[in-house]
């Protein structure tokens, strides 16, 4: 069976200009991904990482370059969208997980998890509750983000990502502030998406984790290094 192409990038390039001074964040990454497939991202801090899945989520725009997701033209193809379209694709295609959570402290659990679906298909308790049974946080649903430890905010943002059903989980850093027995899980929920034909692209630094994706890009200078 032939696996349908959900990301596509060419020789994406951002470059930040600060007066005289050119930071080459992102420095001419190509790279595709499949319907299920689950991708790493790995590499030092300050290589680009998070950079690079920003663009590929179309949260940045890149310098240069071309991005293909959901078989659409997002940036450098015939036509420039607009900021409505990408917001379209935004809600629709992808699911994100941030490296710093953003929960909402003054919202519960609950309502932080069905707080993307509010603005889309307003997917309600129920679609909330399956999430957060999918992460093992339902007992917390009525608890404020800073009742939580550090891994339940975690999951918290997990449940989040997955409650508009994304064809894509963007996830920099899933594990960061897990412990091992907490990384196995979410390395079991994350393969667990792929089998229904998620993509995932997550940055981490956990070596375990990033073995156990189907392919590893390893991220230097803004550059891909080796395979
Ligand atoms: N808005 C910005 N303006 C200028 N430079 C930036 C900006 N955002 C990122 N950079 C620079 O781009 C480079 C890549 O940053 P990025 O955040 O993508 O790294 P990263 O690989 O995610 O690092 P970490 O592992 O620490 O999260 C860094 O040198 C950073 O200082
Ligand atoms: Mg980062």
């Amino acid at each position: 069976m032939e696996k349908d192409l959900v990301i596509s990038a060419k020789d994406l390039r951002k470059i930040y200009r600060r007066g005289s001074e050119e930071v080459r964040a992102v420095y001419g990454v190509s790279f595709e991904a499949y319907a299920g497939e689950m991708v790493a991202i790995i590499g030092p801090s300050g290589s680009g990482k998070t950079t690079l899945l920003n663009m590929i989520g179309c949260l940045d725009n890149p310098s240069s370059g071309t991005l293909s997701v959901g078989g659409r033209e997002v940036f450098g193809g015939r036509k420039e969208l607009s900021e409505r379209e990408l917001t379209l694709i935004r809600r629709e295609l992808f699911g994100y997980v941030f490296q710093k959570f953003y929960l909402i402290p003054t919202l519960t659990v609950e309502e932080n998890i069905m707080l993307p679906g509010a603005f889309y298909r307003a997917p309600g308790a129920k679609a909330a509750h399956e999430v957060m049974k999918l992460l093992g946080i339902e007992r917390r649903y009525n608890h404020l983000p800073g009742e939580l430890s550090g891994g339940e905010m975690q999951r918290v943002a997990i449940a989040r990502a997955l409650i508009n059903g994304p064809k894509v989980v963007l996830a920099d850093e899933p594990t960061g502030s897990l412990d091992s027995k907490r990384t196995e899980e979410i390395k079991g929920i994350l393969r667990d998406l792929t089998r229904q034909g998620i993509t995932v692209v997550m940055v981490t630094h956990n070596l375990d984790l990033a073995r156990s994706a189907d392919r590893l890009l390893e991220i230097r200078d803004g550059k891909i290094h080796g395979g």
